[in-house]
């Protein structure tokens, strides 16, 4: 069971047991992580599941789609290296400890 930590921006960490197959977004919606909103409940079009991974797995997620990626530059308040829209970010073993810090404002 992959674990994911959620970083608040005061440096709250929230680290909670994720499933497989479901998305970083989700998992934080599930377990009340706040400032992860998911708005459009994963359809890539709200933004408000921004999230900023953090270096050491950032690789291993790809490169986010053309959606994503239009989303990412329109839409979200400060995009940085490792900005991703956390419903797009489907979880695995391979992720365990993935680690992201939750932005101080969403769209
Ligand atoms: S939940 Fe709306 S874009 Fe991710």
């Amino acid at each position: 069971m992959p674990k994911v930590v959620y970083v608040s921006p005061d440096g709250e960490r929230h680290v909670v047991d994720a499933v497989a197959g479901e998305s970083a977004m989700a998992t934080a919606v599930r377990h009340g992580v706040p400032g992860i909103v998911g708005e459009c409940g994963g359809n890539a079009s709200c933004a408000t599941c921004h999230v900023y991974v953090r270096d050491d797995l950032l690789a291993r997620l790809g490169e986010p789609g053309d959606l994503e990626e239009d989303l990412l530059d329109l839409a979200v308040t400060e995009r940085r290296t490792g900005s991703r829209l956390s419903c797009q970010i489907e979880l695995t073993e391979e992720l365990d400890g993935l680690t992201v810090d939750i932005p101080p404002v969403q769209p």
